[in-house]
């Protein structure tokens, strides 16, 4: 069988494009309803996706917008996760979940639970939280700096894996006739005492039927590359050009050998967002309209976060902009990959702010393509089978308009090149991954 193409859904308020809740083709349901975040979910198995992915954030921003991008609708992503369970069978779950805010017993228990609930199709996305604002609902000690960030999230990972690994698979008996519920001596502590963490466990839960959820991360930086190559099995990212995202392919694959692991044990999954329609003139036609809906002042902000702040209200829209128009990377402790992107784009070709808002605040530095259904499916191929990509965090601009588009129309022309699967073979997020089961310390 060829290679295949693994999908997974990123669900953001009414689709990943900054002005989608405005747009009369996305949802008008009532973003705090669970039973909208059901029905994407059945759409996204109905596709035969891998798994659906909640970003989460611990902060928010009122002071600066009154967008719904901006001040989306955090629900708890483990309630969330736990809901979606029991409304879907087979597609996996991956919620955002921060090492920096989090104590790492009750992170391992939440996401063993959901591993529990769902029969198996947990996933942890890592994230270090590079919000400042984040800080001040935790103690408001200040920001950790990035490395920091990076320090905290090792321990809290070997942490986590340790507590899930703390029951062997076989430490239940359910022997009522010898009076043995569990066998204690197939259960331990961890007793981990580190700089920043001291834990003793057991976890007070058996094994998950993963025996580990799945571990997904996202950092570009150095540190986040280094840190994902040593822990995840997925990887999402964010690129607006194929070069950089095979650049980005081949690294990762090189860390993950030079690790000690297998290059295919750890997918890498960009960010791509299609607006699609029967002709290229009209998906081009209803991309821009999406793009009239959006609020410059507030794509302006948001690109500002990304900066510790920055403030390029004062800028031209119309001007081309040169590197010393943004403050400098080395002082900044945000996230590192975005800035980046920004500076790589603007040092290699004469851009303007409104250009670049257009590019890469309203969809936040992911692949923005407008074409017909199989215009997307060779983008995917191509990116598939040219170093870019293990397969992709799909992020429609418009929900669940361009996801019902995706799984009618670019779906069937996936299977049909015999790139993606055409039922469900596994039950479990790994199995869809194709991960093997970690074996327990006990086997
Ligand atoms: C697809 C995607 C999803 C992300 N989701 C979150 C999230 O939910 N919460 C968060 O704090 N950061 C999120 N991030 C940011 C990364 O986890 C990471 O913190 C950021 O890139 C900074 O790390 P770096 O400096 O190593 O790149 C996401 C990034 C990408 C590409």
């Amino acid at each position: 069988m060829k290679r295949q193409l693994h999908l997974n859904l990123f669900i953001q308020g009414r689709g990943s494009h900054e002005a989608a809740w405005r747009h009369p083709l996305s949802s008008t349901a009532n973003l705090s309803d669970v039973r909208y975040y059901q029905d994407l979910a059945r759409r996204a198995e109905t596709g035969l996706f891998d798994s659906i992915f909640f970003a989460d954030q611990l902060t928010t921003n009122t002071a600066q917008t009154k967008s719904a991008k901006a001040l989306q609708v955090w629900l708890e992503p483990m309630t969330l996760l736990a809901a979606i369970a029991t409304a879907t069978d087979r597609i996996g779950l991956i919620a955002t979940g921060s090492s920096t805010y989090t104590e790492p017993f009750n992170l391992a228990r939440q996401f063993s639970s959901i591993d529990h609930i769902s029969d198996g199709r947990a996933g942890w996305n890592i994230v270090t939280s590079w919000m400042a604002g984040a800080a001040r609902n935790f103690g408001d000690t200040g920001q950790p700096s990035h490395a920091e960030r990076y320090a905290l999230a090792e321990e809290h990972v070997e942490i986590v894996k340790a507590l899930w690994d703390s029951w062997a698979d076989d430490a239940i008996l359910d022997d009522r006739d010898n009076a043995i519920y569990a066998n204690p001596e197939r259960i331990r502590p961890i007793d981990f005492e580190g700089t920043h963490f001291s834990v003793a466990g057991p976890l007070n839960l058996p094994r998950s039927p993963q025996g580990r959820p799945v571990l997904v991360q996202a950092g570009s930086s150095e540190d986040g590359r280094d840190f994902a190559a040593r822990h995840a099995e997925a990887v999402f990212t964010a690129h607006i050009e194929k070069a950089t995202a095979q650049a980005f392919y081949a690294d990762m694959k090189k860390r993950v050998i030079t690790g000690g692991r297998h290059a295919e044990h750890v997918l890498i999954l960009p960010g791509l967002c299609p607006t699609i329609a029967s002709t290229e003139v009209e998906a081009k036609r209803l991309l821009l309209e999406l793009s009239e809906y959006a609020d410059v002042d507030i794509a302006v902000k948001y690109l500002g976060t990304w900066f510790g702040g920055h403030d390029f209200s004062g800028f031209p829209l119309d001007k081309v902009l040169s590197p010393a128009d943004f403050p400098d990377l080395a002082e900044l402790e945000t996230s590192k990959s975005r800035t980046s992107m920004v500076l790589n784009l603007v040092k290699t070709e004469d851009v303007t702010l409104r250009e670049l808002l257009a590019r890469f605040a309203h969809i936040g530095g992911h692949y923005l393509f407008a074409g017909t259904p199989e215009q997307v499916a060779d983008l995917i191929e191509d990116w598939f089978t040219d170093g870019a990509a293990d397969g992709f965090n799909l992020m429609p601009p418009l929900l669940p308009a361009m996801l019902d588009a995706f799984v009618d129309e670019v779906v069937p022309l996936l299977q049909a090149r015999g790139l993606f699967r055409t039922e469900y073979s596994g039950t479990t997020l790994r199995e869809h991954y194709g991960l093997d089961r970690p074996p327990g310390p006990f086997a």
